[in-house]
């Protein structure tokens, strides 16, 4: 064991979000612009073991698998079994578009994945459509019934609310996702494509409004917490994740790596230690530490994402996984 990883601000990173590809099979307009070509050279499935496996190290607790759409890896059933086997792994976690899921949904939960967050931001195939110039909409939705069946831990529904688009929606998703055992959660839109985002508040508001009795729940935190808080309603929890209007940034607990190998210590930063680069020049295991320490002590005190010059370093969602 390595002693734990921590931020100049003394914040402890427990929870590592890898991206194993920055390519998805939908490119919402939100996530990835039509010039996103993607890039080459991504890491193993052993790659991805070793790096997680010096994080775990360090006490990472838990992995959660981005994109990109994580499952369009012919690999990805191989990735998890080798992360999930690591001493002192709790969780593994994917967040996906459900594409894939009606095949993949029971085969990477043998594997090891614990818990399943799926995007799905609209019930209407049209809306869907808007949003997404090639998805497979029927696909998502027999995807996530094959994710109800398959006994999963937890399963979470991703909306991100866009004003006009989709957030007359909020309550129809919350019946669609309470009637599967799902829990329903509200993203800010963040600005990194298309859309107006809506303030959590109106979007509590609205389902107040519709007729949903909602009183706050206890509030999550510990080593395996994600940014989201959560209320409860009749059917089940609904979860709100507000990076614009309730900052969550003195409680990080999380530190990203791309698909490429790039460490970024913040959703919102630049790419930091090229991890990739350090393996293929023999980086021992010490070595590698050394560099995530070393990126980890510049993570910033927050995002600044409407700062001015964000856009030259900030990488498409689709290329950091959220
Ligand atoms: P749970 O751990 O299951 O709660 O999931 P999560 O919210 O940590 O992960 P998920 O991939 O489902 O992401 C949901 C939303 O939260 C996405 O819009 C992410 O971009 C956003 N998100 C996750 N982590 C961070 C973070 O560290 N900073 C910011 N600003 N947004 C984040
Ligand atoms: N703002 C907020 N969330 C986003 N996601 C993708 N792009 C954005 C954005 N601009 C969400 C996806 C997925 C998660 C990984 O990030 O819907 O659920
Ligand atoms: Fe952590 Fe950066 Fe996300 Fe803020 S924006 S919660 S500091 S990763």
């Amino acid at each position: 064991l390595l002693p734990p990883l921590q931020d100049a601000q003394g914040r402890t990173m427990t929870y590592l979000r890898l991206s194993v590809t920055d390519r998805c099979n939908f490119r919402c307009s939100y996530c990835s612009p039509a010039s996103w070509g993607g890039k080459k050279d991504l890491l193993s499935p052993e790659e991805f073991e070793r790096i997680a496996s010096v994080f775990a190290r360090m006490g990472i607790r838990r992995v959660r698998l981005t994109g990109g759409e994580p499952l369009i890896r012919p690999d990805i059933v191989d990735i998890v079994r080798r992360i999930a086997a690591l001493p002192g792994m709790e969780q593994v976690a994917i967040t996906t578009n459900a594409s894939h899921l009606e095949r993949l949904a029971v085969p990477l939960r043998e594997a090891g994945a614990n818990q399943l967050n799926i995007s799905l931001d609209t019930l209407s195939e049209a809306t869907f459509r808007s949003i997404s110039k090639q998805g497979d909409f029927a696909s998502i939705l027999r995807g996530i019934d094959a994710a109800v069946g398959a006994g999963y831990a937890a399963l979470k529904l991703n909306v991100v609310t866009m004003r006009g688009v989709n957030d007359a929606e909020a309550p129809a998703l919350v019946a669609y996702a309470h009637a599967r055992g799902i829990t329903p959660r509200f993203i800010e839109l963040m600005p990194f494509g298309q859309g107006t985002p809506v303030p959590t508040a109106e979007l509590v508001e609205r389902l107040q409004a519709s007729g949903l009795s909602l009183v706050p729940d206890d509030e999550q935190h510990g080593a395996t917490a994600g940014p989201a808080t959560y209320w409860r309603a009749p059917g089940g929890r609904v979860g709100f994740i507000s990076p614009l209007t309730q900052n969550f940034c003195g409680g990080c607990n999380r530190v990203r790596v791309a698909s490429n190998g790039d460490l970024r210590s913040c959703l919102g930063g630049r790419a930091q230690a090229p991890l990739h680069a350090l393996i293929r020049g023999g980086a021992t295991d010490a070595e590698l530490a050394l560099a995530i320490r070393a990126a980890l002590g510049e993570k910033p005190e927050g995002h600044r994402f409407t700062e001015p010059g964000a856009g030259a370093y900030l990488l498409p969602m689709m290329g950091i996984g959220g």
